[in-house]
């Protein structure tokens, strides 16, 4: 049938038009076309899958003395805090267990840390409140936070930047994943930044959330009610939808956009979709982390982390540590080791109000 259009039509329109109809009119073949997608879908598979799967040596006690992220250790870590079970808010595990094993590993931490060139503070603290979420009034009272602000001795600055991840988990979850691995990767992080000779501008304040899985209470509880989140003014939220890959830059912003400069600068193995940010955006996934809040009731910009693979063991019995290869502690370890640095000697982190307003200004000039 298109056939028989287009000779009409080249007839119609006399001899002289009638090569150029035909060549205007004529398709690619029909195997450039499945050749074409064959080369996308190929390219795909032959580099994103692999670049995507690729993974970084593990690093073990033997590197102890070089101020590097250390798999090993934060893979001993997970164990234990994944072998204590469910974490749901409110029972023995999360409230005492979990928190214990954190304070401990705290301790230690502090212990070994450089003391004369670093303070370090520790603050568990319990918030009680409520904030309209959909369409009910969530109230919640004695959730947990452990707070740990690391500051370099002598630091005057007066902005912080807030990294955050939680430790409870949903009911017959052991949450190796969510978010087990990313509580491990902040203990190992701080660990490594306390005992480098290394200074910067910021104070930096490590938030181990403890109540996250019901509606985010923990993070609401800390933004609007601890002593030190007036000072936060950007955010670097770690989370877990499965886990045991690269983790992805989820989302970002909003509006500051040398938040993506600095990922960009700084993380060794980057992996961030924009794709992922519209899909979380528009809703399609029922889901809301920390993050939200953080914007919502801090107006805290930053960039959202979360770790991906293996998204079927989510909110199951089978997120567990035998999911986790320690290769991929090692690769979000050296990124977020990397860009907590970056952001915490970040200038524009001295006023992220004021940041934006210059922009405008400059745009309103020119
Ligand atoms: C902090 O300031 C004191 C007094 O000015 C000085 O002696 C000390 O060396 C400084 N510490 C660091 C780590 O810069
Ligand atoms: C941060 O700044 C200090 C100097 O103020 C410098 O010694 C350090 O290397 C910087 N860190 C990064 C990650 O740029
Ligand atoms: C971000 O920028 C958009 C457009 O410039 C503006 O409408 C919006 O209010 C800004 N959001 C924040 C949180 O500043």
């Amino acid at each position: 049938m298109g056939d028989k259009e287009k000779l009409l039509i080249s007839e119609s329109e006399g001899t002289g038009s009638k090569i150029l109809t035909k060549k205007s009119t004529s398709k690619v073949p029909w195997y450039l076309a499945t050749g074409f997608l064959l080369f996308w879908g190929l390219l795909f598979f032959a580099i994103v899958i692999p670049f995507f799967n690729r993974l970084p040596t593990a690093r073990t006690l033997d590197d102890a003395d070089k101020n590097v992220f250390i798999a090993e250790r934060a893979y001993k870590n997970l164990y234990t805090l994944s072998n204590i079970g469910y974490k749901l808010t409110g029972s023995k595990e999360n409230e005492i267990e979990a928190v214990q094993f954190l304070l401990n590993e705290l301790e230690d931490i502090k212990e070994t840390s450089l003391k004369d060139f670093f303070d370090m503070e520790i603050d568990l603290s319990q918030a009680s409140g409520s904030y309209p979420y959909k369409n009910l009034l969530n109230m919640y009272q004695g959730v947990q936070n452990i707070a740990v602000k690391l500051a370099p001795k002598n630091c005057t600055s007066e902005t912080y930047l807030l990294v955050n991840s939680h430790f409870d988990s949903k009911p017959f979850t052991p949450s190796a994943g969510d978010a087990g691995f990313m509580i491990v990767t902040m203990l190992e992080v701080l660990r490594v930044i306390s005992t480098t000779r290394e200074t910067f501008q910021h104070p930096i304040v490590f938030l181990f959330n403890g109540a996250e899985e019901g509606m985010m209470e923990a993070s609401h509880g800390f933004i609007t009610q601890h002593k030190w989140a007036p000072k936060c003014k950007a955010v670097i939220n770690l989370e877990g939808v499965g886990g045991g890959g690269r983790e992805v830059l989820f989302q970002s912003g909003p509006n500051h956009s040398w938040l993506l400069n600095y990922y960009k600068k700084y993380v060794k193995y980057p992996f961030a979709t924009v794709v992922a940010e519209e899909v979380f955006q528009s809703g399609v996934i029922p889901s809301d982390s920390d993050f939200t809040q953080f914007r919502k009731y801090g107006n805290v910009p930053g960039l959202d982390i979360i770790q991906l693979t293996n998204g079927y063991i989510y909110h199951t019995i089978y997120d567990v540590i035998d999911e986790i290869p320690r290769e991929a502690l090692q690769n979000s370890g050296d990124n977020i080791l990397s860009l907590v640095r970056g952001f915490a000697n970040a200038t524009e982190l001295h006023d992220t109000k004021v940041f934006f307003y210059i922009i405008v200004n400059i745009l309103i000039i020119n």
